[in-house]
């Protein structure tokens, strides 16, 4: 029978790591006599971040005296110590090739449930000293899991670990880390994961991702082949050509006093490759001849599939790229443009749609809605823009036009401050801005798919207003205009500080440019920056990451020109035209969509 050796808690703490203070309870102290295992956590246990760990399906993490005896010998090491791998529960047997998602287990009064494996994470690499754990963990099939407590009750080193129900489906916790993680998914591996309703919810929307994308795509003409780990981030068919292609303004339309449309079509008049609605193109330009190039997105706001792309561009004051494009650039010229990206995407169902935005946001839900009207769907579909009045209102003509063809469409719009000429009812729905309370009053369809694109305030507003309507989150889904929201679990940080050219400047040959387009930031490599996402981090570029060694795939990032070469090897590559950059280095003058 299996034996629990060793309970170990321990509570958040600060940690100096690479020139940061981690805020982590990873470092775990076994405890003599007994401790209650609660609904949440050991008494006297914590974690740092509750976004990656801890929680009702992740309250208790098991590891194997056999995994310690296994990495003793790969290490070569003889100091660990009971918790030395974070967990809780340190025992002899319930090894991850025999435990099955689902088991159910009494040990001293209290009853658990296997839920899922390990999260893979950087904390057990800085508690071990060993970066790479948490690929390790992975690659060696040894990745320990989390059980939750189904009867609360105190446990003890030493007690019995005595097996009380077998998980259906009778998959493992090796086999189960290794579907999501390592390249294969095969269809029936996740259909049977599936079945097990043990399996933490995290888990399943993984596996959910990855059935879909087996299917075809989840997305609108999404049936292009995929690559890269859905289960993981949200990915998109490969770009249809690498770099940047040169293409021809065929035309320039006002759309508003402050946007202008730019139709693009290819130098021969070949049909554009389409792009998915949502997607967005880079688009590299000189404004000063003397000067480095300047790449900006801008996301497609013409019917997906047309031949031409029309791109929309709100002039900002003083901005160097729409100052640019809206006063040196006419018909015939040839600008350089990458192909369509992005993860932004009109899911393939039948549920309603509703399309959030405000100002220059319309034009990634404008595809969204050219892409419906073409067919013309017969799902409820929801248009909500957000103007400041009818001068400054894009697109209306055009979404009127859209909204007749679809049987179930409709239309708020709302002026923050109308002019006298504008006409309630007829160019607008209501005066002031959408808030929770007029959200609530439209009585949104719960089981809508939510597209919101507009300034940070309003996508956070809108976020919470339809969570607060009944929408899940899972639902929601949001596109950034600018740098995206950085990722670095347990970091404390203060402000962040604007991107800059690193503070410390390796000697030597520089090697290729790194650029990184959101943030309008252009350094020279060197290897004593380690890694992309260190030089990333070096520039305060904000970054998104967690294990920091090839796979959890949070850091995957749009390549859009150039190429990588990784150390060590991811555990899975990242779809095609993307990199994960924190085992990468460049092996080319690069452009990351950071
Ligand atoms: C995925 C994605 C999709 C996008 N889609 C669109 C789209 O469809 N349409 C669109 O218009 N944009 C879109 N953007 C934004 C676009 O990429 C550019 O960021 C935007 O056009 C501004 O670029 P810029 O070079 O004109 O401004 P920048 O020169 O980069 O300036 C940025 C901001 O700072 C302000 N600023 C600059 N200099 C000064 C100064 N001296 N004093 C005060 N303020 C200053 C500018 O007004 C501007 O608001 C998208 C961005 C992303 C990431
Ligand atoms: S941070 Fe996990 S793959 Fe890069």
């Amino acid at each position: 029978m299996a034996t629990l050796t060793s309970v170990n808690v321990g509570l958040p703490k600060d940690v100096a790591w690479r020139g940061a203070t981690v805020r982590t309870g990873i470092w775990k102290r076994p405890v003599t006599g007994p401790v209650t295992a609660r609904r949440l956590n050991l008494d006297g246990d914590g974690q740092g971040d509750l976004a990656g760990h801890g929680g009702e399906q992740r309250a208790v993490l098991v590891y194997q005296l056999d995994s310690y005896r296994h990495w003793q010998q790969y290490m070569k090491r003889d100091d660990f110590v009971p918790g030395q791998f974070g967990e809780n529960f340190t025992v002899d047997g319930l090894a991850d090739d025999e435990v099955c998602i689902g088991d159910r287990y009494r040990i001293g009064d209290a009853v658990f449930e296997v839920t899922q494996p390990r999260v893979t994470c950087y904390r057990v690499g800085l508690r071990l000293g060993e970066p790479q754990m948490a690929a390790l963990l992975v690659s060696h099939h040894r990745p320990g899991f989390y059980m939750r407590v189904l009867t609360e009750g105190r446990v003890r080193a030493g007690d019995e670990i005595a097996k009380i129900a077998s998980g259906p489906e009778a998959m493992t916790v090796a086999q189960t880390d290794a579907l999501l993680y390592l390249p294969g998914h095969p269809r029936p591996e996740l259909e049977r994961a599936l079945r097990v309703p043990a399996l933490s919810p995290g888990w399943q929307t993984s596996f959910r991702a990855l059935l879909a994308d087996a299917d075809g795509g989840s997305q609108a003409g999404g049936s292009q082949a995929r690559s890269g780990n859905s289960g993981l981030t949200n990915t998109a068919p490969p770009p249809a050509w690498p770099g940047f292609r040169p293409q021809e303004i065929v035309g320039i339309e006002p759309e508003s006093a402050s946007i202008f449309s730019l139709t693009l079509a290819s130098a021969d008049r070949e049909p554009l490759p389409a792009a998915l609605p949502g997607q967005y193109l880079g688009i590299r330009m000189r404004p000063d001849p003397q000067g480095p190039p300047v790449i900006r997105n801008y996301s497609l706001s013409g019917r997906p599939g047309a031949q031409t792309y029309r791109i929309s561009v709100k002039q900002e004051p003083h901005g160097v790229a729409s100052t640019y494009l809206h006063q040196h650039m006419k018909v015939g010229d040839i600008i350089d443009v990458a192909a369509p990206r992005g993860t932004f995407l009109l899911k393939n169902a039948d549920t309603p749609v509703l399309l959030l935005s405000a100002g220059i946001g319309a034009t990634p839900v404008l595809a969204m809605l050219q892409a419906l009207a073409a067919q013309p769907s017969p799902r409820p579909i929801w248009w909500l823009h957000a103007a400041r009045d009818g001068e400054n209102h894009p697109f209306a003509e055009e979404v009127r036009t859209l909204l007749a063809r679809l049987p179930a469409g409709r239309s708020f719009v709302s002026y923050s401050t109308p002019r006298d000429t504008d006409r309630p009812g007829v160019d607008y729905t209501f005066a002031g801005r959408f808030d929770l309370g007029r959200i609530s009053g439209l009585k949104p369809p719960q089981d809508a798919d939510a597209y919101i694109c507009g300034p940070d305030a309003f996508m956070t507003d809108m976020t919470e207003a339809l969570k607060a309507c009944g929408l899940s989150a899972s639902r929601i889904h949001t596109e950034i205009f600018g740098a995206v929201s950085a990722v670095n679990p347990g970091v404390v940080t203060g402000p962040a500080p604007a991107p800059h050219q690193p503070a410390r400047v390796p000697g030597g040959r520089p090697g290729p440019s790194v650029s990184f387009a959101r943030t309008g930031l252009t350094t020279p490599w060197h290897p004593e920056y380690g890694t992309l996402l260190e030089l990333a981090e070096a520039c305060d570029v904000p970054v998104r990451w967690s294990c920091r060694t090839g796979v959890c795939h949070t850091c995957e990032t749009a390549l859009v020109t150039g190429g990588v070469d990784y150390s060590p090897d991811p555990v899975e590559p990242p779809a095609q035209g993307s990199a994960l950059i924190c085992c990468s280095t460049p092996t080319a003058d690069v452009v990351l969509d950071l």
